[in-house]
């Protein structure tokens, strides 16, 4: 379990158990189950200490809370929290589109999560690597190769990704009548496998095209993955794997094909019986690369739900072969829109492209006065903040309104809020800023105040939960909490202006690092 200096302070105050923030404020900053009363040996960081009916309330000390806060906004916190994952290290497998399909939406939210999942092991202090794990190798090829040959019209090397993607569809409709199509395709990655020049050749360009793509999309979002090496990357890095699982004795032939047998789930295939590779091999072969490159302390897969069981299969196997790493599987649920998931073989993937279009039309109406620039940093923080504001496990229905709410749990509020601080700290006249030691402070003063400090806390418990959104919900609560205060408190020009432009400043400067760590941008004004 890992503390932030006032969790450890409070515990060497003999104050143990589970430390909680009582949901009603009244009941203190901190609470905890404890027999007795507690006597604090040196309390000048607690306000008070009351002990209700088995509960030892802890109600901090404003200085205490304004010291955190300052540490906040200097950046110094980021000194203790870069402490706890010293000399640790972890991949984190994320995005990985597939090769002549779309970028979809849970391609998306694999991006957006395993980004922010990426930032806080980052601030935490842990060597963090990110590998995209491309879908460029597989059975889809010999299907798309069989496409392309029969019904493509043009030279491979001037069609797009949609002309790929319609191809492949066109597939599926077609192998539907006629059964024969799926043998050939098999062949045709059989070939591709064994280095036919044709195969490869065209698989080239199926690769190209798509990255091509796929790079404007990580442009427009603004994300950089540290490494791309695709499933094709393992293609002469299987044969060893293959021969540690035979070493083993973890093969079986069954039906002329190879597969490896678990205790409690179904057997998962490494070879299919015309000799050629899978998914789970290749992944396989990932956990053997990476172990031996960078030999990380834990994995982490932000892979959807749907592929569960190969996560678990794959975790398994890689335990018998005898890599003692921790791997951790996201597991995001899906993406709704109306009606139901989407799927590129049934041809009704919404595409990315459309939906970032639209976001662009939205984010033109709520934030008019703003530059392209500023207007596109709203679209994409909507976007993106809808992907991580709810738990990750979770399904999530894609709704327009309520990803464009400028009210509710919302990117652009946030935004909003950020661009709302900046104006008042920009009309700020107290230019000393001095702030008194000893304050009576009001109570939406109070409850913002005691807000700061728990930035620390969530980052580390999101972390630690693989849940951006533990974050992303800490910032809508900072943000109503603030909004609070400023609907009942004038600030410019009144006596209390300098606490309440530290106020300010402390909540400007959170929301700023926060959507920083959950991969968004923010407006000066909006
Ligand atoms: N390309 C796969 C898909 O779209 C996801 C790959 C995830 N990563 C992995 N190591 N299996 O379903």
């Amino acid at each position: 379990m890992i503390r932030t200096k006032i969790q450890n302070w409070l515990l060497e105050n003999k104050i143990e158990g589970r430390l909680e923030h009582p949901a009603d404020k009244k009941f203190g900053d901190f609470s905890v189950r404890t027999g007795s009363e507690v006597k604090l040996t040196k309390n000048n960081l607690v306000d008070k200490v009351e002990f209700v009916s088995g509960f030892t309330n802890i109600y901090l000390n404003p200085e205490l809370l304004m010291d955190r806060a300052k540490k906040i906004k200097n950046g110094e916190f980021r000194k203790d929290l870069s402490q706890i994952g010293k000399n640790k290290s972890m991949v984190i497998d994320y995005s990985a589109p597939n090769i002549a399909k779309a970028f979809g939406i849970g391609h998306l939210r694999s991006t957006n999560i395993g980004q922010a999942i990426y930032n806080l092991y980052e601030i935490l202090g842990w060597k963090c690597i990110g590998d995209n794990h491309l879908g460029d190798w597989g059975t889809q090829f010999g299907k798309l190769i069989v496409a392309i040959k029969k019904w493509g019209e043009m030279e491979v090397d001037k069609m797009t990704v949609e002309d790929l993607e319609r191809l492949y569809v066109k597939f599926h409709q077609e192998a539907k009548k006629d059964e024969s199509l799926v043998e050939e395709g098999r062949n045709w990655f059989l070939r591709l496998e064994k280095g036919d020049a044709e195969a490869r050749s065209i698989w080239q360009k199926c690769v190209e095209i798509s990255l091509k793509e796929f790079n404007k999309i990580y442009d427009l979002l603004g994300v950089k993955i540290d490494y791309a090496y695709g499933e094709s990357f393992y293609e002469d890095k299987m044969a060893a794997v293959v021969e540690m699982l035979v070493d083993k004795n973890l093969i079986k032939e069954s039906q002329g094909a190879k597969i490896i047998e678990f205790e409690n789930m179904p057997p998962a295939m490494v070879e299919k019986s015309n000799g050629t590779t899978t998914y789970f091999t290749r992944d396989l072969a990932t956990i053997k690369y990476r172990v031996e490159t960078w030999n990380p302390d834990l994995m982490i897969y932000e892979i959807g739900a749907d592929q569960s069981l190969h996560c678990r299969q794959l975790f398994e196997a890689a335990r018998k072969l005898g890599f003692t790493n921790d791997f951790y599987h996201v597991a995001h649920g899906l993406i709704r829109w109306e009606g139901g998931k989407f799927s590129t073989r049934k041809g009704e993937t919404i595409h990315l492209s459309e939906v970032i279009d639209r976001a662009i039309k939205e984010a033109k109406k709520i934030a008019p006065n703003n530059s392209q620039e500023q207007i596109k940093a709203v679209a994409i923080g909507a976007i993106k903040f809808n992907d991580l504001a709810q738990d990750p496990k979770k399904d999530i229905v894609f709704d327009w309104k309520r990803v464009m709410s400028m009210e509710g749990n919302s990117g652009p509020y946030l935004q909003y809020t950020y661009a709302r601080c900046k104006s008042v700290i920009n009309k700020k006249q107290d230019t000393k800023n001095k702030i008194q030691k000893k304050q009576s402070w009001n109570e939406e003063e109070m409850n913002l105040l005691r807000e700061f400090y728990k930035f620390e806390e969530k980052i580390i418990e999101a972390a630690d939960r693989f849940a951006p959104s533990v974050v992303a919900e800490y910032l809508l609560n900072l943000a109503r909490s603030y909004n609070e205060f400023y609907a009942k408190n004038r600030i410019i020009g009144e006596k209390e202006e300098s606490r309440r432009l530290f106020l300010t400043e402390s909540t400007a400067s959170i929301l700023k690092q926060g959507l920083e760590l959950l991969g968004i941008e923010t407006v000066e004004k909006m």
